[in-house]
């Protein structure tokens, strides 16, 4: 369901220096298959797939129809990072580009909040709750993170206030830990239905749990396609191989980082749905691996748009990094270009040939270029972009990136560095407890 292939980086690497990183893969692939690795408390997200109780999925779809029976047609979505960034990947990925502008509407909207603290997102956010009919879904594992946890501070209080406490109490869903947390405590005293994170399931790990099957589904979408295709690619990649894809692309980004210095690898796509996609990859790639002083930093773009702005830096700029390419076979809508009889625009050699077969073209031919340019490339292939391919390829990059992970030598499923902000923004914010970090802090300014 998902190829990788790396012929792209051909001329760049030593055949037996590939061939010692994959073995050094292989290794990396028994220790995560033998769960015995650093951060082992942190794999239920490998057998997800296979084991999510239909209890779960029924649950959800209750939670739609009752929303639909109550006309809801604005979900707001809360939550950040691991909370926020597999939704809205799978949201956008499968969704009409202008489902917002179409006049027909299968689903409610939704919007996603407690991902910043600007307070003009929010503003705005309630000016358009104010004219539709909400509902809420907030989701933190922790059920303190201080940006989810202020956004739905303000939603709640909407809610509340149009539509009373005993509807509130329908209209919103809490997806957090199973015993502890404020989320939790506050989701039992006010009886919210709730969903629970797994606790041996990471945030970036988490998009086949509740936290991302609930907003994929709110916003109509096919969540047991989606499921089915990340189980395919469960078994598929339990085998070991050294033509495992998983292997492949642990072992060649590892070679191409420690042995040839690329030290940074940008995720292209040749569709805006996937501009989501290379985001949530940046954060299970950038938190997965980036500690220790180590890791690949992990860029993207989007072409075609972005070949007329960042396309000349990797063309030609400091030769730091690898492209992997997000290669998807087929389009699943057709527009053929006509024939022009005054040809101004000299495009009649186009005319009869299909939209997505340019769009491959300008794909084949800015690969080649970048190789000229001296930028190794792989890609990731799915055949389409459904709810079925779409969950093979996150599965996909899941395992991949626990295989390249430990392939690197770093705790997958940890990510100490984030903390680090949180404690001066809290010092800055006179949170009670933090007065000597605080006055130190302000010293500095
Ligand atoms: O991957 C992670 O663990 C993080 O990105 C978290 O998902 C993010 O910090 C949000 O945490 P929480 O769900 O506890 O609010």
């Amino acid at each position: 369901m998902v190829n990788v292939d790396v012929k792209g980086c051909a001329s760049f690497i030593e055949p037996a220096k590939y061939d010692a990183y994959v073995n050094k893969a292989l290794d990396a692939f028994d220790v995560l298959e033998s769960e015995k690795g650093a951060g082992n408390d942190f794999l239920g997200w490998k057998h997800l797939p296979s084991e999510v109780p239909a209890s779960i999925l029924a649950d959800i779809e209750g939670i739609c129809r009752l929303w639909k029976e109550k006309g809801v047609d604005l979900v707001i979505a809360i939550g950040i990072g691991g909370s926020y960034l597999g939704a809205k990947c799978v949201i956008e990925a499968l969704s009409h580009n202008f489902a917002k502008q179409l006049s027909h509407k299968d689903a409610p909207e939704v919007v996603f909040a407690g991902n910043n603290l600007s307070e003009e997102y929010l503003a705005e956010l309630m000016d358009l709750a104010a004219e539709r009919n909400v509902a809420c879904i907030v989701i933190s594992k922790s059920g303190t993170t201080t940006e989810p946890a202020v956004a739905f501070r303000i939603v709640k209080q909407f809610i509340e206030e149009r539509y009373g406490k005993a509807d509130a109490a329908r209209r919103i869903v809490a997806i957090t830990d199973a015993k502890k947390g404020a989320l939790k405590t506050l989701s039992t005293q006010e009886g919210y239905k709730t969903f629970v994170v797994p606790d041996n399931v990471g945030g970036r790990f988490s998009v086949l749990t509740p936290v991302g099957l609930m907003p994929i589904a709110a916003a109509g979408l096919d969540i047991k396609a989606l499921l089915k295709g990340a189980e395919k690619a469960e078994k598929a990649l339990a085998v070991k191989s050294a033509q495992n894809p998983a292997v492949v692309y642990a072992a060649m980004r590892n070679l191409l980082f420690a042995e040839y210095g690329k030290s940074t690898e940008i995720l292209v796509n040749y569709n805006p749905k996937l501009t989501f996609v290379a985001e949530w990859w940046k954060q299970l790639y950038g938190e997965s691996e980036g500690k220790d002083g180590t890791g690949i930093y992990p860029a993207s773009v989007n072409n075609t748009a972005d070949l007329h702005s960042m396309g000349q830096f990797i063309q030609q700029g400091t030769r730091i990094m690898f492209e992997t390419v997000l290669h998807v076979e087929k389009a699943q809508r057709s527009v053929v270009i006509g024939p022009d009889q005054q040809n101004l625009d000299q495009l009649n050699f186009l005319a009869g040939k299909h939209v997505e077969h340019c769009n491959h073209m300008a794909e084949l031919g800015t690969r080649l270029a970048h190789i000229d340019g001296g930028v190794p490339q792989m890609a990731v292939s799915i055949e389409t972009l459904d709810a079925e391919h779409l969950g093979a390829l996150l599965y996909f990059f899941e395992f991949a990136c626990g295989v390249s992970a430990y392939t690197l030598g770093v705790n997958p499923f940890n990510q100490p560095g984030v903390e680090a902000y949180k404690k001066n923004m809290f010092a800055l914010l006179e949170k009670p407890g933090y007065e000597e970090a605080t006055q130190a802090l302000r010293a500095r300014l």
